[in-house]
């Protein structure tokens, strides 16, 4: 035994102590074969003299290796490596094993991933799909989540129903009946990790791969990524300023469901009026399909009253309404909820209890005192002020900055805005030339399922104030290419 293979590299100021360095190194040259099975190990008291260190951290590290069958102690024998021992294959260190993905897997690698863009420093970033936390009451929110954090009550100790909690289903039925015009019992209200979560259950409990699925473009790309991993064909129908265009919709047969943005169509804007609305539900009557209705931001409306859900129009169960609270709370919170019909009840309960076992029940508690308690309502009537005024400054410098070298969406709602360009602009440039004058916008071409996508950009207004508002569309003014419409 060569007595310099135990002469270890050991650092007191290392965040491991000194008899688990020693425990590591030793561990290391068992499983790479450099201490065969059988062979002695040095006693502690040799082991601890040649290193410079107390016995006892060599016996706490032998201790170690035995309590996980590396070594074995034969008492006034000594230690010794564990004779069973498989060698491992290959070297550690070198040995990297690529797992081969599944069929759903590999969907997903095929699929287009949108680069993450380099972070520049930007001076005005109308950047979206995020909340701005300026207006968000954080001292009733820390006050609602003290309150079950400070009791002795056991809720947080039991898993909470994969449903959700009761009470804020409760609460949510309450509120989207009222203010959604959405027709359900708080048990058809199911609390999601966020409506992507929704979209991902749905799709695991109705489409095989090769159904068809109606969507729109520009829309959601995060469902058209989503359905195509499960293997569905998407069916796009390009929108106009109404949204879906339902005379377009497909007459043969074998669509399993559309998957629509009535209230504020995503991202182009505009809302499907109520003739186009009973088309679509006819159309799914007929087809035997499914509606998803993503009715991600319809709060934010600033002309008056959202128009009601799709879902409030349907009697014979052919609508899943899917809301989220990531545009009008925070995205971190990850909470969604979903309306089902009953025939999906159960097979959708079934699939929570799997796959996570419902919501964190902390939050959710939360949220439902922040609704029950009024804080909710008030919360977005301060956020439709803020945001509409802000989109009215927006608006207005638009108009005055570009007046008709650009086009857009005149219904007053949402976060964002999404600029058409002139066909001969490149949106690819203008993005850049945008970011070379300080100014962050971003490209429409990711949520278009035609190629090519015609050149847009999307702006969102809602983290900047009216000043910084102006100055980005001036700035942004002198890079769009002057083409008039
Ligand atoms: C159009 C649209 N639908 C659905 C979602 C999903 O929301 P979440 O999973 O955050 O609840 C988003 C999120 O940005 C969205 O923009």
């Amino acid at each position: 035994m060569l007595e310099e293979q135990f002469i270890f590299h050991l650092d007191e100021n290392d965040a491991d102590p000194l008899y688990r360095q020693i425990y590591l190194q030793l561990r290391r040259m068992i499983l790479e074969g450099h201490l065969p099975p059988g062979t002695k190990l040095p006693p502690s008291r040799k082991l601890a003299a040649l290193n410079g260190i107390g016995r006892i951290t060599v016996t706490q590290a032998y201790k170690q290796l035995e309590t996980e069958g590396f070594v074995n102690s034969r008492p006034g024998a000594g230690t010794f490596v564990a004779e069973k021992l498989s060698p491992n294959p290959a070297p550690l260190a070198e040995y990297v094993f690529n797992p081969d993905l599944s069929s759903w897997g590999r969907r997903l690698q095929r699929a287009p991933n949108t680069p993450r863009r380099e972070k520049q420093r930007l001076d005005i970033d109308f950047g979206f799909g995020r909340s701005f936390p300026h207006i968000f009451p954080y001292d009733v929110w820390r006050r609602l989540l003290a309150r079950y954090l400070s009791t002795d009550d056991v809720m947080l100790s039991r898993y909470g129903s994969p449903l959700g909690f009761y009470p804020l289903r409760e609460a949510l039925a309450t509120y989207l009946a009222h203010q959604r015009g959405v027709t359900c019992t708080p048990e058809q209200v199911v609390i999601v990790s966020g409506a992507q979560q929704a979209l991902d259950i749905l799709a695991r409990l109705l489409f095989n791969a090769g159904d068809k699925i109606v969507v729109e473009t520009p829309g959601y790309n995060h469902a058209y990524r989503l359905f195509q991993a499960h293997g569905a064909q998407l069916h796009p129908l390009a929108v106009d300023e109404h949204g879906l265009p339902v005379n377009d919709l497909p007459q043969e047969d074998g669509f399993r469901a559309a998957f629509v943005t009535p209230s504020h169509q995503f991202p182009r804007g505009g809302s499907l009026q109520l003739d186009r609305r009973l088309k679509l539900l006819a159309w799914a009557r007929q087809q035997g399909a499914l509606i998803l209705e993503d009715d991600y931001d319809s709060e934010l409306r600033y002309d008056g009253r959202p128009l009601s859900a799709l879902q409030g129009l349907d009697e014979s169960g052919h609508v899943v309404y899917l809301g989220t609270f990531s545009k009008v709370l925070f995205p971190a919170l990850r909470l969604g909820y979903v309306v089902l019909p009953e025939s999906l009840l159960d097979p959708f309960s079934r699939t929570l209890a799997l796959v996570d076992r419902g919501a964190p029940t902390l939050t959710q508690a939360a949220v439902a005192d922040f609704i029950s308690e009024g804080y909710f309502e008030r919360h977005l009537r301060r956020l439709r002020l803020a945001y509409g005024e802000r989109r009215e400054a927006f608006v207005a410098a638009m108009d005055t900055e570009l007046a008709g070298e650009v086009s857009f969406s005149r219904v007053p709602a949402g976060l964002h805005i999404m600029l058409h360009l002139h066909p001969d602009c490149k949106e690819a440039e203008v993005v850049q030339k945008a970011a070379a004058v300080g100014v962050g916008i971003y490209p429409g071409a990711p949520y278009y399922l035609h190629r090519p996508a015609p050149p847009s950009i999307l702006l969102g207004f809602s983290g900047l104030n009216k000043e910084q508002i102006q100055e980005g569309v001036s700035r942004l003014a002198a890079v769009i290419p002057r083409c008039k419409f």
